[in-house]
């Protein structure tokens, strides 16, 4: 059985006849936990290249492309849809925006495409809110950091956790301060009223899935 080493950058590469090289670079400080039974499969090797990426906070830019959509809030529910269906283990999704912007619309059209039955509630008091099969068919942690004061906080959320098999939304990602992933989705909500903006910085990891345009 393979187990990951204790510390160190996983790079995995996928190639088109389905077959993947492993690195590791390690000379990248930054260590990560994982059970050593944890089992090695494409998703979970994606979910701990994510976990163990030493890019983090480092301010280093990820090819990506800007999609800019004007919305109204019928349309949130396709846009929300649309994105929530491509979801894969290991996704990050950050939702910015200010009070009100539309960021938890959005998430719960992307929970709802997951088949949430009913509204998700909205998770600011909770500060995490899980969601697990089979409520839905892709695990989904539906986060909202406005409560956050100190990065320290956010070590007990055990964020990174959630990543092994499913995918975090995160409203108010200015919270992580230096922390972050450089493979996430970030989602940037303006104007008010009836005239929403939803500007989409799109990582490389989305190119191919990225369902608008
Ligand atoms: N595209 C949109 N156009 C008009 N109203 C919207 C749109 N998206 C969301 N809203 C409305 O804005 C309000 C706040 O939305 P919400 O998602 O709770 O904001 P946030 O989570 O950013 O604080 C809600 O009443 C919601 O129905
Ligand atoms: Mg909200």
């Amino acid at each position: 059985m393979w187990r990951p080493p204790r510390s160190g950058f996983l790079s995995a590469t996928s190639h088109p006849d389905d077959s993947f090289k492993m690195e590791w670079d390690l000379s990248a400080q930054e260590s990560f936990s994982a059970s050593p039974r944890f089992r090695v499969n494409k998703k979970s090797l994606r979910a701990l290249r994510l976990c163990a990426n030493p890019l983090r906070g480092s301010g280093l830019a990820i090819p990506h492309m800007n999609v800019t959509i004007p919305y109204t809030l019928a349309e949130a529910e396709r846009i929300g849809a649309a994105i929530g269906a491509a979801l894969m283990p290991g996704d990050v999704v950050l939702l910015s925006g200010d009070l009100g912007a539309g960021k938890t619309t959005l998430a719960r059209a992307m929970l709802k495409a997951r088949g949430l039955a009913g509204e998700a509630p909205s998770p600011t008091f909770a500060i995490v809110q899980p969601y697990a099969p089979p409520e839905v068919d892709l695990a989904v942690a539906h986060v909202d950091l406005y409560r956050i004061e100190e990065e320290d906080e956010l070590i007990e959320l055990g964020l990174d956790d959630y990543l092994y098999d499913g995918a975090l939304l995160i409203e108010w990602p200015e919270r992580l301060g230096t922390q972050g992933w450089p493979d996430a989705l970030s989602l940037t909500i303006s104007g008010s009223g009836g005239t929403r903006i939803l500007t989409a910085a799109v990582p490389a990891s989305w190119g191919s899935r990225w369902p608008l345009r």
